[in-house]
């Protein structure tokens, strides 16, 4: 708003800036209070989309400080970039340019990190060159006089005109270089120079070069850069110049290479190409600056910081300019003649062990450079060198404090040592990776690498496995390193991934240690080796670990994917058929609070607005489904040709079938995607993967396990596809296609279910048998089928009357005109299914559904029907849906050596899409013949994920309360969970209360529980109306958060501290009770997942009711609610 547009008077301004003054208090409230990350990102992302306004005072602008430095430290890496985004966006938008100096703004730009969302070339660190170079207004002293006037104290805005800009600029730099003589360098020079580094890199482009007056867009910076040369040029030659001030040169020079970021990185724009010639004008200087200074002058602890500033020098010359080969030897050369010497010598004081530490570091940062794809062939001399030097010079498996520095803390020479160990065992990794090795009989080497894992902290842990990753292979191939000598390498390095469980580089070491392990020559050990044995035993480790550590599994996954991949090395799964399974159907259940992390993450990053782009920076998924197609594209590309790949198939298939019976531990009566429900649905489904290579001895055993598990198995997303194995088997085996006929006698009296799976198996099969069997197939399945179409089951009946139409039609279809000849009657029969509105309208529904419309077993066998498809429409839960595209995305190698050979990827023919799953209402069997009257002729609201198939499968015992003619619940919505209760009269008296006020699922403990005469005594025959369902104390928890999952309010029932009173209460329609055990109560860990819990006020002495009376109260309560809802609406 312009004060002139007002007409001269200031009052609306003053009234603005009231409005506005609250934002500071916000801001200042953000900054000190002690936020989860997510809520601080909510409330960041929000003051961060403002609309732009003057007003942050330079208080609030310092307090972002606290925030920046203090509690972001502990916040995860993604969240942090994302709430430093937003801090610097929201000072972007409502810094008053006329309250804050530009110093004040500089200072707090420094504190966010470049690696974590502020490295040039992203949205954010444009936003920032645009504010700066964003308008000016042209007369200061006006201004200042107009806020005079306001009766403010504001003085005019000069630091961010634009001579003001380069003032700061040039001030800045003067005196950060201006050293004392006696100073030195320390840690603290750091921040000054990064001040000066970012602004010199926010300014040096097009758009400030107007505003800072300059005559082309590098122009300040260009200057800066001279002044840093010039003093870099001049050290060696000026006795009297200042150390310390060289020293701060190279920082910032080092720092302003680091600022370049992202754009320096690929395409040179002008300010990374100013920075480049500095390197390369002032290289030499530096390089022999840097010599003399680590070998003479680092002689004192306080001295180390110098170490680090110079390795990362040489690294930059390296990497910024093309150094001549020639330094680099005599650079190696001046530091390989004082280690040896060194190494003589007894009992080093601490300058002489910090030249050793400063000789050992330079190599290592040559030795870093060289192993970079940029170093070439032309260093290779280098190498000879460090062959030359590793030839006498003995390993050193630790680096031992001087013994004259008692002061010292073992802490701080720790780092040290570690230092000086990392940069030896670089230069070890280079010499052999480059081809310098064998300098030494490298079996040598193993002991020593051993020792130093013992005693190396991590990094030094990283190098050293890395070296090992070189050396196992060859000592494997020359036969030189006993199996117990590996094992104890595996062993050491094993306990190095455990003791980094807790530090940041963590996934560095297990990426190594398990690139170490499962080394393709290890894995190719005999089966029983102890190479082998431990190689499983850490696998099985790192399983277990990685149920709770996202993303653990998938390092191993990931390598063992590497490794068995080609061609001749995936024999070797057979010895690890295990670990296949295991990963097979890996994934747990997601808790509450880390599937909000998930989901917040994707969202951030589908909105992409505001996410750092920054690949350091990835947003925290959910890694499980990764595991899956890691070993899925290992599977799916054996090759059914190749015998050995069968026997592996084989195997896996039959530990599947083991797995899936263990897994359900005897209990078959499960909720929808419960964890059992999905490892048996992902077991079963690696079983239909693998069909066709399952050796023939195997196919008999396999038939079996299908129709025995299809008895008992209630979910329909592993009812399918064990429907769909049958249907292979039988498509491949002659000998099972005569014994599907005896099968229709052996359910015809008890197992309705299965009929019906039989059933949908006869036609799937029709179509595809050799022409001569197919007249003699459809006349026998008709007979069969014929008696099932009067069945008085209802499910079986509806199955049978739309297989029937569907035979009909096949056989037309194939030209079997015999059978209709024969039959005139049928004709009849499937007129009036098709036409007759009104008795067969679900029989239509069956005959569009998704499995008998559009499934065709064999041209559909694809993983796109498989794991994206099938799932989708069993409404198996989202997590378990792989997007077929991920299988080639996500693997590197996938046509490598050809596609896979028994299955595709993507089906062809787009019909599925056709099958939408909208035009499906979620329906129970209880409403199963009510479609019309609740479908409404279609539209309308639609529950997702519901599809068809799973409304064909029904629970026999909900089918049979349709036989019963049992009325539906009124106004289901109520399930009741009574796991903690273990007295029998209260769980009767409660399964009578649920019944009598329409409870749609009562939750027992144990189903065996309502067969206990003291239940059926109180709960009369209760027991027979309302479903029941399963599920044990020790699952409540899973059961517990499905349920949210599927919309429910978990409401407690207890007295807690947080406690909401009944009379202050409304309940949801969808709202679970979970009522306490008699004696304890709901345990903490439970109410933690609850959303809520409810207290029935207390009057009396009695500390609490009996928890059937606490039951009944409030599900009556819960259905007064609802009755008076719904008379309110009628
Ligand atoms: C006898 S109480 C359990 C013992 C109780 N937690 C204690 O303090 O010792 C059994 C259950 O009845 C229910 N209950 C009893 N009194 C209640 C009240 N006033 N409000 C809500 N629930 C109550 C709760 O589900 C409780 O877990």
């Amino acid at each position: 708003m312009s004060l002139e547009a007002k007409g001269g008077t200031y009052v609306p301004i003053s009234a603005i800036l009231n409005i506005l003054y609250p934002y500071c208090r916000t801001i200042q409230n953000v900054c000190e209070g002690e936020w989860g990350p997510i809520p601080l990102v909510f409330i960041c992302r929000g003051l961060a989309s403002l609309p732009a306004a003057p007003c942050l005072d330079k208080t609030t602008v310092l307090a972002t400080r606290k925030l920046l430095t203090g509690y972001l430290v502990a916040v995860e890496t993604y969240f942090r970039g994302i709430i430093q985004v937003y801090t610097v966006r929201i000072l972007l938008k409502l810094i008053d340019k006329n309250k804050v100096p530009l110093e004040d703004f500089l200072q707090i730009l420094t504190l966010v990190k470049r690696d974590e969302c502020f490295l040039k070339g992203t949205k954010i660190w444009q936003e920032t060159v645009d504010f700066l170079a964003g308008e000016e207004i042209s007369d200061p002293n006006s201004k200042g006089v107009a806020y005079e006037a306001m009766g403010t104290d504001i003085g005019p805005a000069s630091s961010w005109t634009g001579p003001g800009v380069k003032a700061i600029l040039e001030q800045g730099l003067t005196k950060y270089l201006d050293t004392e003589l006696d100073s030195r360098y320390s840690s603290a020079d750091h921040i000054p120079a990064l001040t000066v580094a970012r602004l010199l890199m926010l300014t040096a482009n097009e758009s400030m070069a107007t505003k800072l007056r300059d005559e082309c867009p590098c122009a300040t910076l260009r200057q800066a850069c001279q002044k840093i040369a010039g003093i870099v040029n001049a050290i060696n030659n000026h006795v009297y110049m200042s150390q310390h001030k060289a020293d701060k040169a190279i920082l910032l020079l080092h720092l302003l290479r680091l600022e370049m970021g992202l754009i320096g990185m690929d395409k040179m724009d002008p300010a990374s190409l100013v920075i480049q010639d500095t390197v390369t004008t002032c290289r030499d200087e530096l390089l022999v600056y840097i010599s003399r200074r680590t070998l003479e002058d680092l002689k004192e602890m306080d001295d180390v910081p110098l170490l680090d500033l110079y390795m990362d020098s040489i690294d930059m010359v390296a990497r910024a300019a093309t150094l001549s080969p020639v330094k680099f030897t005599n650079l190696v050369n001046t530091c390989t003649t004082c280690l040896s010497r060194l190494a003589v010598e007894q009992s080093l004081t601490l300058h002489r062990k910090l030249q050793q530490l400063s000789c050992m570091s330079i190599m290592g940062a040559v030795a870093n450079f060289l192993s970079c794809d940029t170093a070439n062939q032309r260093y290779l001399s280098v190498i000879g060198q460090f062959k030359e030097f590793l030839q006498k010079w003995t390993i050193m498996t630790s680096f031992s404090k001087p013994t004259a520095e008692k002061s010292l803390s073992q802490q701080e020479w720790g780092k040290l040592a570690s230092q000086f160990l990392q940069n030896q065992w670089q230069v070890v990794m280079v010499t052999i990776v480059k081809g310098g090795a064998p300098w030494c009989a490298l079996t040598e080497l193993l002991p020593l690498a051993i020792e130093t894992l013992s005693v190396g902290v991590e990094e030094t842990a990283i190098v050293v496995l890395k070296c090992l990753i070189q050396i196992i292979p060859k000592v494997v191939s020359e036969g030189s390193c006993p199996d117990a000598s590996l094992c104890q390498i595996l062993e050491s390095s094993w306990a190095c991934v455990q003791e980094a469980r807790r530090i940041p580089s963590f996934w560095n070491v297990l990426e190594a240690f398990v690139q170490v392990a499962y080394l393709p020559c290890l894995l190719s050990f005999p089966k029983d080796s102890l190479v082998i044995q431990n190689l499983r035993n850490y696998a099985d480790k790192l399983i277990e670990q990685g149920v709770d550590k996202n993303g653990v599994v998938n390092v191993l996954a990931n390598q063992i994917y590497r490794a068995l991949f080609p061609p001749d090395m995936i024999r070797h799964a057979g010895k690890f058929v295990g670990l296949i399974i295991d990963l097979c159907m890996f994934g747990g259940l997601v808790r509450r609070g880390v599937r909000q992390v998930y989901e917040i993450c994707a969202a951030l990053k589908e909105a992409g607005e505001d996410c750092p782009e920054n690949t350091l920076l990835l947003p925290i998924i959910n890694e499980d489904i990764q595991v899956k197609i890691k070993v899925t594209s290992l599977l799916c590309h054996l090759d059914p040709a190749d015998s050995t790949h069968c026997c592996l198939a084989t195997e896996v298939v039959q530990l599947c079938c083991a797995q899936y019976v263990k897994v359900a531990d005897g209990s078959t009566n499960r909720f929808a995607n419960s964890l059992v429900h999905r490892q048996r649905h992902r077991l079963i489904q690696t079983v239909l993967l693998l069909q066709e290579l399952v050796t023939m001895e195997s196919v008999e055993p396999l038939w079996e396990f299908s129709w025995s598990s299809l008895e008992v198995e209630t979910q329909p997303s592993i009812r399918h596809m064990l429907e769909w194995l049958i249907v292979w088997a039988m498509y491949r085996h002659k000998h099972l296609r005569h014994k599907i006929w005896a099968l229709f006698e052996k359910f015809h009296d008890t197992k309705n279910l299965t009929m019906c799976s039989l059933l949908g198996i006869v036609i799937h099969l029709g179509p595809h048998l050799p022409a001569d069997e197919q007249e003699e197939y459809y006349s026998r399945s008709m007979q069969h089928i014929l008696p099932w179409c009067m069945a008085h089951h209802f499910q079986t009946r509806i199955y049978s009357q739309a297989v029937l139409v569907k035979l009909w039609e096949q056989s037309a279809q194939l030209g079997l005109h015999q059978i209709h000849t024969r039959n005139p009657i049928l004709q009849t029969m499937v007129d009036f299914n098709q036409s007759n509105c009104n008795s067969t309208k679900n029989v239509k529904r069956l005959l569009d559904s998704f499995f008998f419309k559009f499934l065709d077993f064999k041209k559909d066998f694809m993983l796109e029907t498989l794991y994206y498809i099938m799932p989708k429409m069993t409404a198996l839960t989202e997590e378990d849906w792989i997007h077929p595209k991920l299988f080639t995305l996500e693997n590197p190698h996938w046509t490598e050596g050809g596609p896979p050979k028994f299955i595709g990827v993507e089906n062809e023919r787009n019909k599925f899409k056709e099958c939408d799953p909208a035009q499906w209402r979620y329906l129970t069997m209880r409403n199963f013949e009510d479609v019309e009257d609740i479908d409404g002729g279609g539209g309308g609201d639609v529950q997702k994920k519901i599809m068809p198939w799973q409304q064909m499968a029904l629970e026999e015992d909900v089918v049979a309360e349709v036989e019963h003619g049992v009325k539906p619940p009124v106004g289901a919505g109520l399930v009741v969970v009574t796991s903690l209760i273990n007295k029998v009269p209260n769980l009767g008296g409660l399964c009578r209360t649920s019944e009598i006020f329409g409870v749609s699922e009562y939750v027992l403990g144990k189903l065996q529980y309502a067969e206990d005469k003291a239940f059926q005594g109180l709960s009369v025959t209760a027991h027979k109306w309302i479903p029941i369902t399963e599920v044990h104390e020790d699952k409540l928890s899973d059961y517990l958060q499905h349920k949210r999952l599927e919309g429910y309010t978990l409401v407690g029932v207890e007295q807690t501290a947080h406690s909401v009173c009944l009379t202050e209460y409304t309940f949801p329609t969808k709202t679970l009770l979970l009522l306490g055990n008699e004696k304890e109560g709901i345990p903490v860990e439970l109410i933690s997942l609850l959303d809520v819990c409810v207290e029935i006020p207390q009057q009396g002495v009695v500390r609490s009711l009996n928890v059937h009376v606490s039951g009944a109260i409030l599900i009556w309560e819960y259905r007064r609610q609802q009755l008076m809802k719904n008379a309110a609406a009628s």
